[in-house]
């Protein structure tokens, strides 16, 4: 998996842009592209994957990595692999390279979406999900299959039936949410980490942007003449980390490739290490206090 993928979340979807975006990723370097049944942009990325391969960008699909996820309304063990099937149709692929549980939530089947009440919220069944994820994999259609947004004590319930222990941890990760329990525990079972928003996401919860506005991380671009997204992409890297970066902006999309020919040093890391921490997204609509899952979990808690 490509230490740096791109993200293709946007709301709302423009067709077009995620198309063009998709390409234009491609085209200066990308070899990685994430998406998921929920965000409506598995039609575009596969569109210009095959649009890259015609143009001779890429020789074959087979250079690109493709994520794709599972929605809550499809984790129900008979509905895995035909939510599979479907999005492999929209991309106009014969496997994912990585399928995701995008959430540790069950929501009532139905279209991907985000639930109403209370009542669409439903018990997560992990051993039978799980099992057809494993199906997915065997099949082929999956070259390897993960979760995202799983706390320790989600992973915890697949490793406990997982005949195929989960590849990857999708789940937010960027200076300001720096998830080190999460993170070593995930480094104890073998399961690489990506992290979404690693520059803070797009304004989730309508309080700018903690960390391309950070002055620790703008202090430390200064003096390595980088950029602040640099700086938090080099700092993930270094963590081990792989990034899901969104940027629909060819000259932003090269940037923030270019952080392999550099380093951070010991003195920036610790400045890191002290930066406040601050989880952005809050997931409100997926998880209810009463519920039967939180959005963190409190041993993954580490506010410094
Ligand atoms: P844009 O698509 O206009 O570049 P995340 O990946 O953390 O979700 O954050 C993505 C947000 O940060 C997007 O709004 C994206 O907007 C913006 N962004 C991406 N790369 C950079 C960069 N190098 N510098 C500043 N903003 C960036």
């Amino acid at each position: 998996m490509p230490a740096v993928g791109l993200g293709t979340v946007e709301f709302p979807t423009v067709h077009e842009n995620t198309k063009n975006a998709v390409l234009a990723a491609i085209e200066v370097g990308y070899r990685h592209i994430d998406t998921a049944s929920m965000y409506g942009t598995e039609k575009p990325l596969g569109d210009a994957v095959a649009e890259a391969v015609r143009r001779g960008l890429v020789q074959s699909r087979e250079e690109v990595f493709v994520t794709t996820k599972l929605w809550g309304s499809q984790c129900h063990q008979d509905l895995v692999l035909p939510s599979l099937r479907e999005s492999l149709q929209n991309l106009q692929m014969e496997y994912a390279d990585l399928y995701l549980i995008h959430w540790p939530v069950c929501l009532k089947p139905g279209p991907p979406g985000f639930p109403n009440k209370k009542e669409d919220a439903l018990p997560f069944d992990f051993e039978g999900v799980w099992r057809a994820m494993e199906e997915c994999q065997r099949l082929g259609l999956a070259r390897a299959i993960g979760v995202s947004n799983f706390a320790t004590k989600h992973l915890e319930k697949i490793l406990a039936v997982a005949t195929i222990p989960p590849a990857v941890n999708q789940v937010e990760l960027n200076p300001v949410w720096q998830q080190r329990t999460l993170r070593a525990y995930c480094a104890t079972k073998g399961i690489r980490v990506a992290a979404y928003s690693p520059l803070g996401g797009q304004n989730w919860d309508g309080q700018g942007n903690a960390v391309l506005e950070s002055p620790v991380l703008a202090e430390i671009a200064k003096a390595r003449g980088k950029t602040v997204a640099q700086v938090s992409l080099r700092w993930i890297y270094e963590q081990g980390v792989t990034s899901i970066v969104k940027s629909y902006n060819k000259e932003r999309l090269k940037q923030n490739l270019e952080i392999f020919d550099w380093e951070l040093t010991e003195e920036d890391r610790q400045k890191i290490s002290q930066i406040s921490q601050k989880k952005i997204i809050q997931a409100e609509s997926l998880f209810t206090p009463e519920g039967e899952f939180t959005s963190v979990d409190p041993a993954d808690m580490d506010i410094v």
